[in-house]
Order: C-alpha cells, then structure tokens, then sequence
C-alpha cells in the first residue's frame, strides 16, 4: 500500500473563537486557517464573529477589521484593495480568488478562509511564491526585439493590440496556477497555467520578434505538456481570464511550426 506523509501545516485543529460583540444585530462567522511555524504545532482553524453591519463588504475587509481590532498577528498580504495588485489571493468559500474583490455577501454561512493550496506555508495566509515567480522570470517577460528602438515608440495596429486583450490584464494572483492539479503534483518542472498565460502574452506582441527561441524554451514534456486542459486555471481566474485557451494556442503555434 502506498504511504506519504502529509506536509506539517496540512493536519488542521480547531482553534480559537472569538465571539461577537454584545448587541451585534448580523453575525457572520469567519474561519481561518492558522499557522506559525517558528510557534511549532499543528495549523489551526479560528473562529471570528463579526458584526457585518460594522464592517466594509468585501472578504478583505473584514480580515482587516480582524487584524485591526481582535488578532493583531493574523497575516496575510494586501496592497491596493482593487483587484489589480494580485497579492489578496486565497482560498475562500473552496475557490481561489481575491479576498478583495470577493463579495461576503456571496458566501452563505461560514467564511472558510485558506491559502493557497499545494504552496508552502510561511505564516496564515501567506505562501511562498518563490517557485512561480523564478518560473515567471525563466520565460524572460519582456520585449525582445533586435529591431532598433524608433524615435518616438513600437507602433501596432488596433488589429495586433487587441491580440493582447485577455492577457495583459494577468496581475500574476496564482490562483489559477495552485488551483490546477497538474502543477500540484509537478510543480518544479511544469510552468503552470499563469506563467504559461504570460509566455503567450509575448509571444502574441506584435513587437516581439524572440518568438521562435520562446516556442524552443516551452516545447517540452514538462514545461508545457503536463497541461492536461483540466480546466481549473480558467474556472478560477478572478479576473476572468482563460489560462486554458492560451496554453492551447501554444501548442498550436508550435504544431504549426514543426
Ligand atoms: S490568469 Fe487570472 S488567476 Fe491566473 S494569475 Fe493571472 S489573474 Fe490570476
Ligand atoms: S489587495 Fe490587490 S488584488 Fe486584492
């Protein structure tokens, strides 16, 4: 029989619950998942009531008012509260995607409240993003182009610009990276849908003119191939993407090409 041991922060405990204050008229219950590894012990999943008409609307507001004023040492990351940053991603409710643009109105009962699966647990909600970003820089996200610069700027036509509609909106989230099974179980060789989603990104700029050496760097097994259309990556994307769609036509511009 097959045996493997779970990672130290996947054994969850129940853990603290911090109830309502006294005369709170809407109650809704906040668990979220707990983590120290310096504190040692098993992750733990605390409870906090809190008072909805006292806080703002989105998921993101109430862990604020929670580290605000009831557990100064909740962590997680958040910067622009818009939905552009990228950096509130979790897993709530059972789906990665953005504690900021999350409605918890949205969420009938408790509010489950994870990080991101599969990642490497730093403290709470904070993962380790290390992996994914070293992988973002392998594809070399930048114009490459041995075209010398004009005076003035890299002209496109309307037509090439909307070519990059769909892609150029990624605010690098990973949601849809640690939501797919695939870079689950092979997530040190394979790219993974959001990395994969910016490689097309460039290889769809009309300026790029890197687009063969790219096609060499992905056109391999792992890197590209261990996408097996799961779908996941474009089920979750908060900002409506389709991670899916772009890794197929990777493949296609190779197919096309060989
Ligand atoms: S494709 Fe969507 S889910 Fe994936 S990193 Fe970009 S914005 Fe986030
Ligand atoms: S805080 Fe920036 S995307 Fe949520």
């Amino acid at each position: 029989m097959v045996e493997f041991t779970l990672p130290p922060e996947s054994r969850v405990v129940e853990g603290k619950t911090f109830t309502a204050p006294a005369g709170a008229a809407r109650v809704k219950r906040f668990r979220i998942y707990r983590f120290d590894p310096e504190a040692g012990g098993n992750p733990r999943l605390d409870a906090f009531e809190i008072d909805l008409d006292r806080c703002g609307p989105m998921v993101l507001d109430a862990l604020i008012k929670i580290k605000n004023e009831i557990d100064t040492s909740l962590t997680f990351r958040r910067s622009c509260r818009e939905g552009v940053c990228g950096s509130c991603s979790f897993n709530i409710d059972g789906t990665n995607t953005l504690a900021c643009t999350k409605a918890i109105d949205d969420i009938k009962g408790d509010v489950r409240i994870y990080p991101l699966p599969h990642m490497p647990v730093i403290k709470d909600l904070v993962v380790d993003l290390s992996a994914p970003f070293a992988q973002y820089a392998s594809i070399q996200p930048w114009l490459q182009s041995d075209t010398p610069p004009p005076a003035t700027e890299r002209r496109q036509s309307p037509e090439e610009r909307a070519k990059l509609d769909g892609l150029w909106e990624c605010i690098l989230c990973f949601s849809c990276q640690t939501s797919c099974p695939s870079y689950w179980w092979n997530g040190d060789r394979y790219l993974g849908p959001a990395v994969l989603l910016q490689a097309y990104r460039w290889l769809a700029d009309s300026r790029d003119e890197a687009v063969g050496q790219r096609l060499d760097d992905l056109n391999d097994p792992f890197r590209l191939y261990r996408c097996h259309t799961i779908m996941n990556c474009t089920n979750t994307c908060p900002k409506g993407l389709n991670p899916g769609q772009a890794i197929a036509a990777i493949k296609t511009l190779i197919a096309k090409r060989d």
